[in-house]
């Protein structure tokens, strides 16, 4: 009696071991890197402190927040150019829509993009030390979106280490 009970605990618990892994490699959501730069989404970015939101006019639209793993926060909290490596900053983006239960208010609709940059100084020497990821339902956009990314960060944001975002206040 007392070994079928254990057997059918091991059993169990082997199931149980196989879901929590078939869970864990779909969560990661990391199968797919983007294009030039190989970057993937960071898993957990969605529970990472807020940085700063913004909002994007039309045509795009757009309400978005920045937010960054703890070296990001951290790096902002002490000020620190450039940002350490392994600092990754993420942009959630939604369309902006209007409250159906309280007009004036604008509420994020539906997802639109995620869009990462991660720092490494050597691998991405040459775009200033961030590598660059754009995602669309978690899967990368194409080589040509990617050659935009540096080009428009350097060209604004040089002095800040390529990075738009300040933190809100
Ligand atoms: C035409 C200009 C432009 C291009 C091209 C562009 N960005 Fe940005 N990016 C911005 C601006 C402006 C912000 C500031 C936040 C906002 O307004 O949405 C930003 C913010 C970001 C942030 C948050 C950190 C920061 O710098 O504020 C990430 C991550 C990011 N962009 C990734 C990308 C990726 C990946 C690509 C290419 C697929 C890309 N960007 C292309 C203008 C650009």
């Amino acid at each position: 009696m007392k070994l079928k009970f254990m057997a059918a605990m091991s059993a169990a618990i082997a199931i149980a071991a196989l879901t929590a892994t078939g869970v864990a490699s779909c969560d990661a959501n990391t199968g797919d890197a983007s294009p030039i730069y190989g970057v993937k989404l960071p898993e957990n970015y969605r529970l990472w402190p807020l940085i700063a939101p913004a909002q994007e006019a039309a045509p795009l639209n757009e309400l978005r927040a920045v937010v960054g793993n703890d070296l990001a926060i951290k790096a902002y909290q002490d000020s620190t150019l450039p940002f350490p490596d392994g600092t990754v900053l993420v942009k959630l983006a939604w369309k902006h829509v209007q409250s159906p239960e309280f007009e004036p208010a604008s509420i994020p609709g539906p997802a639109t993009t995620v869009q990462v940059m991660v720092k490494d100084s050597k691998r991405y020497a040459a775009t200033g030390g961030w590598g660059f990821g754009r995602f669309i339902n978690g899967k990368p956009a194409d080589e040509a979106q990617h050659q935009t990314c540096f080009a428009c960060h350097q060209a604004r944001v040089r002095n800040h280490d390529f990075v738009f975002t300040r933190f809100a206040p």
